[in-house]
């Protein structure tokens, strides 16, 4: 018998779903907004003014995202990540922070675009935030501002990034989205810019994630060809892993300068071993980046329901239904229907 991320977490009564995957992270969007308009995620001509982005009255509170999460630990959860759109834009973000770390033996990261990382650095880490990932797609400025489309410098975020480096998040990683004649030219440099330092920069395949992005297979560049490139400029070898489920292919440069990663949705699908739920900023339960409808409304629950108990049974029925795996079936879907309503990346958070 195949062994299972189920066998190897190595726990007895923990909640599986029908592919005997646990729940083990949790990804909360903060907002739907986000200052860059990265061409891959929130292309310019659909995200502009009269964009309907949700409204105040929808996005979940911090006291409920609080409630859900303590409600998720029940269930097994080990990692929050916060995400957006750019989490940094809520102006509750240190508050969440500094509440979601009083909950015990809970990891809490958080994804952003590091435009605001100089002056929120030194809080996050006081609030309590373990773990911090920037999202950066080139060290060029001309490569940069073609990326987030909205010309802001370079250096805002590598000043961000030295930011969070002083105010001792260590590592940090480094998601760069690798696009075919966008960036794929630029990412030697980039790798070079973050050896010899403590940063793990990580390639992410260019996905078909929401339907406004325009992704053809032919953008994505393979991580074969990546890799390729990488070992010719810089030999480097495999290595373990660092959790069951991690999303990442780690590599260590042979000449010990480092670490780098590949994330492998679209060639190497990591299907088998997800563990990850997603929760909107309007609270919709997802159980699958490429899904096309939530499992459930969890804040019109949380705002009619007061039995906590309740809410968990109905979360926990869902992860047993649950049997997503679009990556490893992407190929097979052709329905227009389905792969037009799929999420937004912008609003579910990556
Ligand atoms: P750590 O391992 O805890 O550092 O974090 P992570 O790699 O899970 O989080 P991160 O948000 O940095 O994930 C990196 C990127 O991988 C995301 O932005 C997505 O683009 C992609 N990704 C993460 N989870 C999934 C997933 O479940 N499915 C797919 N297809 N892509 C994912
Ligand atoms: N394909 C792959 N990664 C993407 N991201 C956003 N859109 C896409 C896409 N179409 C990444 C961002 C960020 C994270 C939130 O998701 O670069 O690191
Ligand atoms: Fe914003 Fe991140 Fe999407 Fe770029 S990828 S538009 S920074 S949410
Ligand atoms: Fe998980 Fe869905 Fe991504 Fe597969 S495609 S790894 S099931 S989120």
């Amino acid at each position: 018998m195949n062994e299972t991320v189920a066998d190897l977490i190595d726990q007895d009564d923990i909640l599986i779903d029908q592919r005997n995957r646990p729940l083990r992270d949790l990804r909360i969007s903060l907002t739907d907004k986000c200052n860059f308009r990265c061409p891959y995620c929130m292309p310019k001509e659909i995200f502009k003014a009269g964009y309907k982005f949700l409204d105040r009255q929808s996005i979940l509170s911090a006291s409920e995202i609080i409630r859900l999460a303590l409600i998720f630990k029940d269930l097994g959860i080990s990692k929050i990540r916060l995400t957006g759109g750019e989490p940094t834009l809520r102006n509750d973000l240190l508050t969440i922070i500094s509440e979601l770390a009083k909950i015990p033996e809970l990891e809490i990261a958080m994804t952003t675009n590091g435009t605001r990382l100089e002056e929120l650095a030194v809080p996050l880490r006081d609030a309590g935030l373990n773990r911090i990932t920037v999202s950066l797609d080139a060290v060029d400025s001309a490569t940069f501002e073609k990326m987030n489309d909205v010309s802001v410098p370079l250096e805002k975020v590598l000043n961000g990034i030295d930011s969070a480096r002083k105010a001792g998040f260590n590592p940090i990683k480094i998601n760069t989205v690798v696009r075919k004649n966008w960036n794929d030219q630029v990412i030697i440099q980039l790798v070079d810019h973050f050896r010899n330092t403590s940063d793990i920069v990580r390639f992410i395949e260019f996905m078909d994630v929401g339907s406004t992005n325009g992704w053809n297979m032919s953008d994505t560049v393979p991580t074969k060809e990546l890799l390729a490139t990488i070992n010719n400029h810089s030999p480097i070898v495999p290595t373990e892993i660092n959790y069951v489920g991690e999303v990442a292919k780690r590599y260590q440069f042979v000449d010990g300068s480092g670490e780098i990663g590949f994330i492998t949705s679209v060639t190497q699908p990591f299907c088998g071993t997800c563990t990850r739920a997603r929760i909107s900023a309007d609270g919709k339960l997802y159980t699958c980046l490429f899904s096309t409808a939530a499992s459930i409304d969890l804040a019109s629950l949380l705002r009619t329901e007061k039995d906590d108990d309740l809410i968990l049974e109905k979360i926990g029925m869902i992860w047993k239904n649950r049997n997503d795996r679009y990556s490893e079936i992407r190929s097979q879907i052709d329905s227009n229907e389905e792969q037009e309503n799929k999420i937004e990346m912008s609003y579910i958070g990556g």
